[in-house]
């Protein structure tokens, strides 16, 4: 079961459209790194690790574009486009990692067309190299889950959010693949339902057994001794593991600690951020009002009400039981094991 959420197809990016998902399957062609641009902020695209193959596909696809009569001239065309897409969602570690490797490839290149050729191959081995890393930390987080698990989760971290086999999920899938019976209790995901729209449409495509909850019954489930664990992604992870995640992350967390169900983050090595020494110091996108106020341009409140959207929370470190990594699984303490990572 392949879903392709992004793919480089003759000089264009083809997107899976998420924000019209679980409705119409639609695939948008953009041939313009602003109309990629675009699709991230408006989260056409979504998910860490997806934001960040896609930015890396956008700058190539910008740099095809750029007419430079030197080399210099192309570097200061190339920070215009890496500049718009770094103003897209400021969150997501992987988004920024990845424009700043696109822009390192380009800062050694020789000449105009051997860094046009350069950014394209180092996208595409991004991508590859993005998929490679979700396989391998899924296996090693199919090791944590045992035949028999009910496991909550949070938000969509399946093929569509990485561009790869998933981080989460992935490792739900890895442990499905693995002969595991597994049953997921999947939180709707307020405001933009991430849950209800993407994961149940994806754990149906995998033929994993699941049950939709609203965001308010997961401290009535965690309670009740039924959850086995929980497993979510990461969109940044600060060197002392605290790390952000989509908006509802801290309250699972705590009530998961409270009713002592082991909680796990996993993500990828290009979603953690040493340069931020804790989580006080990670971005988080406040978005439009309007999507807590509507619901696919329903209004769901009085017209003109004042509405708060943080889209994503901070969770200290002290509420992980461990982060799963394409290196391996990592526990307390965390600022020395996450260090170690990069030696
Ligand atoms: O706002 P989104 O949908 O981009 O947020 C996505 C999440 O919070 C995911 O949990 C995170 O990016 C990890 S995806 C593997």
């Amino acid at each position: 079961m392949t879903i392709r959420a992004i793919e480089w197809a003759s000089g264009k990016i083809r997107l899976l459209d998420q924000s019209r998902l679980p409705w119409e399957e639609v695939f948008l062609e953009l041939e313009d790194y602003r109309e990629v641009a675009a699709a991230i902020k408006e989260m056409r695209i979504r998910g860490a690790p997806a934001i960040g193959i896609a930015a890396a596909y956008a700058m190539a696809l910008g740099a095809q574009a750029i007419e430079a009569k030197s080399r210099e001239e192309f570097l200061v065309k190339l920070s215009t486009v890496s500049q718009a897409l770094r103003a897209t969602r400021p969150t997501a570690a992987n988004l920024f990692w990845a424009i700043d490797r696109m822009n390192r490839m380009a800062e050694v290149g020789e000449d105009v067309t051997q860094i046009k050729s350069a950014l394209l191959h180092e996208a595409q081995r991004m991508e590859k190299e993005n998929e490679e890393a979700h396989t391998k930390l899924s296996q090693y987080g199919a090791e944590l889950v045992r035949d028999g698990f009910a496991i909550m989760t949070h938000c969509n971290t399946g093929a569509l959010a990485t561009a790869g086999y998933g981080t989460a999920l992935g490792v739900i899938r890895a442990a499905k693949e693995q002969g595991k019976k597994l049953h997921v209790l999947v939180t709707e995901t307020r405001p933009l339902l991430q849950g209800a729209r993407l994961t149940t449409w994806e754990l149906a495509k995998y033929n994993i057994p699941f049950t939709l909850i609203a965001d308010t019954m997961t401290g009535h489930f965690l309670s009740r001794g039924k959850i086995d664990c929980v497993i979510l992604g990461a969109d940044r992870i600060a060197a002392n593991g605290d790390f952000a995640n989509k908006i509802g992350t801290y309250n699972i967390a705590v009530l998961a600690m409270e009713n002592g169900v082991p909680f796990y983050v996993a993500a990828p090595s290009s979603t953690i951020d040493l340069s931020l020494s804790s989580g006080d110091e990670i971005p988080i996108e406040e978005r439009r009002a309007e999507e807590v106020t509507h619901i696919e341009g329903i209004a769901i409140a009085p017209l003109g009400v004042e509405a708060a959207n943080p889209a994503f929370d901070i969770t200290p470190h002290y509420y992980v039981s461990a982060i799963i990594t394409e290196k391996g699984v990592i526990r307390e303490p965390y600022e020395m094991r996450l260090r170690r990572l990069f030696m």
